[in-house]
């Protein structure tokens, strides 16, 4: 049983061989945590760790002390983890452990996404409560450690148990205290098309802090945070990551206090948030995950890649290969009818790939991104027999066929904003700020929600639709919940996300077998909350293959190659005009879920080839390719060359790419060092694209100690040289 309780010392310690969490009740009724990661002996007592007599902060204000649930205003004045203004209109709450159970199993967050098992015996949860009695609020902090994972997930959940409303207004869903430091913060930070590049810093005195107020998670931060010991590397040192499972507004924020120790927290963004709690009441946090490691920050992106994708990734699309699509966005954007989606299909079949997509463009009388969102009915003047024919004909020619949607938004010109303008986020009396040239529908409405399940529900259910791309292209303005009283008006960001969850479930529930992807304008809601209900996401609008490095790059620290999606796209390059190989493009694309984005009836003989080559290959190895264990080799960042693998969880296959990003002149010799193969075993590698049979046998344990040789002559390729060149290896065992 990995949580185990110390009568005598009042210590309660989770515990799995691969991590440790061990909290004691302190004199004064508090809940002190005494350590958290490495893991420790579970039959010692670790009291010594903390403080001794702990009264309270009296006379000791500033001390580090390790607090599970920090408040503010009784002598900790560092960033707290929960604020609830009591009938008083004071913050001050004195937080009393007052028992604890141990669940089997892990139990379901109410209204929100959170990791789950299949079977109780893959974790161990304990629900602790917690106290005041000035207030009656109760808070029900739920810990799951899983049993083969360095992962413990954590939420809480608050109760009004007394007699007068209370007024949430933080609700952290982790804080971690960190004794010693220094600490790096590593964060994946960006823009719309420049999505979650790393950036690392040590952490100074004060806070650094992270986080989105756009009612979206947003492509300028991750929801998480890394904290990890100076010199920590890929495969060395120290470190602790926390993720958030949600998609809405977040704050993740480390603070260093006077006296070096380090407060992390993770959860909804106080900022504009106050939840009215009314007596009998209950309110539930977002889940975070906290991965730890010693062993540097593959373990930890290795923790998150397969919790994540088995088990926050739920449904029937969870195991299975995800099928090659063409999307027709980048093809043919607003401008086509049914017959060119016909014949692009056709050439789509012709390449072999699995799906086809009708992006943007389908519905009301939608010629540019001016108008129509809400009006979910085909356009007939694009398409006269509707979706149900074009599907018809795509799936006779052996290919599957998905959709576009954007739910959550109205264009001002569409029949719906005439028919209900008030479903449109605003502030009454005030103007709305336009993005996008559309408005955000107010998913806090339990009839909005309803509204677009029916709506939605009849265009799945309108023609033979295998796959769905959910997009969401702008963030949030006049924040106004049109049917909350104005003293709840500081809980309509969340009521939003619960209502957009709510609209997912729905859905998915009711389409079990269709392949959902999310999107917002690319990677602008890519969350663990997303992942609940979409396997896969649009990692970028940006398909260059370069910047596509630094992005899947960042991505995949948190997120498994199963969840990022990647196309191959036209040259020029949409975004950046950057002229690219074919070949490069899709060497960077094969790692994530594989497409194409351009328009197939526009290729020449010998792309046409090519790319018939490239699916191939990609089915050939799509097991490793979406499943396999991803390892960062060289990162892209600042940097002249990239590189990176996936080795198929047997370690008897792996997928090698190297990306040559500037060339340079009389290149030292160069040795990749591979990682995450059997030291034991002899593999052929052989590069691909190359004839059959061909390549060198190496041992693993060289592969790995000394390198692949990066010249062009071992093994032989005649690899291409230049900038933006790319060599793909295949390994494979005997
Ligand atoms: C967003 C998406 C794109 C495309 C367009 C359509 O920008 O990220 O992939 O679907 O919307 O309008």
């Amino acid at each position: 049983m990995p949580v185990t309780w110390h009568e005598a010392t009042r210590e309660l310690h989770l515990h799995n061989g691969q991590l440790s969490l061990v909290l004691g009740v302190l004199e004064n009724g508090w809940l002190g945590q005494l350590h958290v990661g490495a893991p420790l002996d579970p039959a010692s007592s670790y009291r010594h760790l903390g403080p001794s007599d702990f009264l309270g902060f009296s006379n000791r204000v500033d001390e580090p002390i390790g607090l599970v649930v920090p408040t503010p205003g009784s002598g900790d004045f560092r960033i707290p983890a929960l604020v609830v203004e009591g009938p008083d209109g004071s913050t001050v709450l004195d937080l009393i452990y007052e028992g604890h159970r141990i669940i089997a199993g892990k139990p379901a967050l109410d209204g929100l996404p959170s990791t789950y098992v299949e079977d109780a015996a893959e974790v161990t949860t304990v629900e602790i409560e917690l106290g005041d009695r000035i207030t009656g609020l109760r808070a029900f902090l739920t810990l799951t450690i899983y049993e083969d994972r360095p992962i413990l997930a954590r939420s809480i959940r608050l109760t009004n148990a007394g007699e007068r409303p209370l007024i949430i207004r933080t609700a952290m869903s982790a804080a971690l205290d960190l004794p010693d430091g220094p600490w790096e913060l590593l964060a994946f930070s960006g823009a719309w098309a420049r999505e979650r590049h790393p950036h690392r810093a040590r952490l100074l005195p004060g806070r650094r802090s992270l986080g989105s107020l756009r009612g979206a998670t947003g492509h300028q931060q991750d929801p998480s945070l890394f904290l990890l010991r100076p010199g920590t590397d890929e495969v060395h040192g120290e470190g602790f990551a926390l993720s958030l499972v949600y998609s809405g507004n977040f704050l993740a924020e480390a603070e260093v206090g006077p006296r070096g120790s380090t407060r992390a927290r993770i959860g909804l963004h106080p900022d504009g948030f106050a939840w009215r709690l009314e007596p009998g009441a209950t309110f539930t946090a977002p889940e975070a995950v906290l991965a730890w490691s010693d062993a540097g920050i593959e373990a930890l992106s290795d923790a998150f890649h397969g919790l994540y994708r088995e088990r926050l990734a739920r449904g029937a699309w969870r195991n299975r290969p995800r099928p090659v699509l063409l999307n027709s966005w980048e093809g043919v954007y607003f401008d086509f009818d049914h017959e060119r989606l016909v014949e692009m299909a056709r050439a789509t079949a012709d390449l072999g790939a699995e799906l086809f997509v009708l992006d943007d463009g389908w519905f009301g009388e939608r010629d540019s991104d001016d108008s129509s969102l809400g009006d979910w009915v085909v356009d007939r003047r694009k398409l006269p027999g509707g979706l149900a024919p074009l599907a018809a004909e795509v799936e006779a020619m052996g290919l599957q066929f998905g959709l576009w949607i954007e739910p959550e938004m109205v264009s001002p010109r569409s029949r719906l904003f005439a028919e209900h303008p008030d479903w449109a986020i605003g502030v009454p009396g005030r103007p709305r700020t336009e993005m996008r040239q559309q408005l955000v529908l107010d998913l806090s409405r339990p009839e909005v929600v309803d509204h677009l399940e029916a709506a939605i529900a009849d265009v799945l259910s309108s023609a033979s639709i295998r796959y769905v791309k959910w997009d969401m292209n702008r963030n949030i303005t006049e924040p106004y919940g049109g049917s909350l009283p104005p003293d709840r008006q500081g809980e309509f960001f969340h009521r939003y996300m619960l209502g957009t969850y709510e609209l997912w479930r729905r859905l998915t529930t009711r389409f079990p077998e269709i392949l959902f992807e999310s999107c917002a304008g690319g990677g602008g809601r890519f969350d663990p909350g997303m992942l609940a209900y979409a396997p896969q996401a649009w990692t970028s609008d940006d398909t260059d293959a370069i910047e596509r490095l630094s992005i899947q790059w960042g991505a995949s620290h948190v997120y498994p190659l199963s969840s990022m999606a990647a196309h191959v796209s036209a040259v020029p390059n949409h975004q950046v005009g950057r002229v690219t190989p074919l070949a490069t493009r899709a060497a960077v694309a094969f790692f994530g879920v594989f497409g194409y984005e351009l328009d197939p009836r526009t290729l020449a003989d010998a792309e046409r080839a090519e790319i018939r080559a490239q699916i191939a290959f990609y089915r050939e190895h799509r097991d490793v390719l979406q499943r396999g264990r991803f390892v960062r080799l060289r990162s892209p960042l600042g940097a002249d060359d990239a590189a990176w693998m996936a080795v198929a969880p047997d370690r008897r296959t792996a997928i090698i790419a190297h990306v040559r990003i500037l060339e340079r002149p009389v290149p030292p010799p160069d040795r990749l060092r591979l990682r995450g193969l059997d030291p034991e075993l002899i593999y052929r590698v052989a590069p691909w694209p190359g004839p059959d049979g061909e390549g060198v046998r190496r041992g693993g344990d060289l592969l790995m100690a000394v390198g692949l040789g990066l010249e062009p002559a071992d093994p032989p390729t005649g690899a291409p040289r230049g900038d933006f060149t790319a060599r793909i290896w295949v390994l494979t065992a005997g």
